[in-house]
């Protein structure tokens, strides 16, 4: 079979609300096999009934660093890999003047757990020679547009979106893209009320899923176009 012809697995974190049960609830509805991924398996478990479809809930706090190898072992191969967990859009704190638990926070969440991420699920995807690895980033990580303000999540995403430069340069020719992508403002418990649909924040997320084997990889994108960095 060729290999664009096999049904994908993929593997959401942080799925059971917000812009990651759509990605999960769109994966679903093309047929694909989708884990979704929740900190609070019970969470994932209603977020997945809601979808149906082949669409199973994983126990996964991204914030534990021995979750990815045991969830791993659980799961067997993933083709792609979204991470999508985020913490802290800090619009009431200052970097002069952080809560330190907070900046912990974040950066444990929007680096590491995508990085421990990708360093459990990446090897497979290239020993297979196809993967896709969707850093779910933001523009308030573009240092291009950076200023005052959310300074937790915004260092964090400005790192995650380091780290998607690297783990591409790494994986660089072997079948295996690794991009950063800005959802848009999305109305969700994170972006409040007042930004565009959850679906549109999906679809610009599902863009670096879609991207043929020619595609970009180490880029940073919201709706298909190119973000500064
Ligand atoms: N909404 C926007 O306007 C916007 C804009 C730019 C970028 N983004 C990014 O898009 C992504 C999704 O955001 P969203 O708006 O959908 O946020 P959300 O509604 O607040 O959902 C965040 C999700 O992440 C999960 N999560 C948090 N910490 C976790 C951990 N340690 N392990 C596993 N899961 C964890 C949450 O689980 P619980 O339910 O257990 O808390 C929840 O499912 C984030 O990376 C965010 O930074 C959002």
């Amino acid at each position: 079979m060729a290999e664009n012809a096999r049904t994908r697995v993929a593997l959401v974190t942080g799925a059971n609300r917000g812009i990651g049960f759509e990605v999960c609830r769109q994966l679903g509805a093309r047929g694909w096999r989708v884990f979704l991924g929740a900190r609070d398996y019970e969470k994932g478990a209603e977020a997945a009934r809601r979808i149906g479809g082949d669409v199973s809930p994983v126990a996964l706090d991204v914030n534990d660093p021995d979750a990815p190898a045991r969830l791993a072992a659980g799961i067997g191969q993933v083709d792609v890999l979204i991470n999508n967990a985020g913490v802290h859009y800090d619009t009431w704190q200052t970097a002069l003047d952080v809560d330190w638990r907070i900046v912990r926070e974040a950066f444990e969440t929007n680096l590491f757990g995508a990085w421990r991420m990708a360093q459990t699920f990446a090897p497979e995807m290239r020993a297979r020679g196809w993967g896709r690895i969707v850093n779910v980033s933001s523009g308030a990580g573009s240092l291009a547009s950076m200023g005052a303000g959310t300074p937790a999540y915004s260092t964090s995403k400005a790192a995650l979106n380091a780290l998607t430069r690297v783990l591409a340069g790494e994986l660089s020719g072997t079948g295996v893209l690794v991009n950063a992508v800005c959802p848009g403002w999305v109305a969700t418990d994170m972006g409040g009320s007042g930004g565009r649909p959850v679906g549109e924040g999906a679809a610009s997320v599902l863009w670096a899923v879609d991207l043929p084997e020619d595609g970009p990889s180490g880029g940073f994108f919201r709706d298909g176009r190119p973000v500064a960095w």
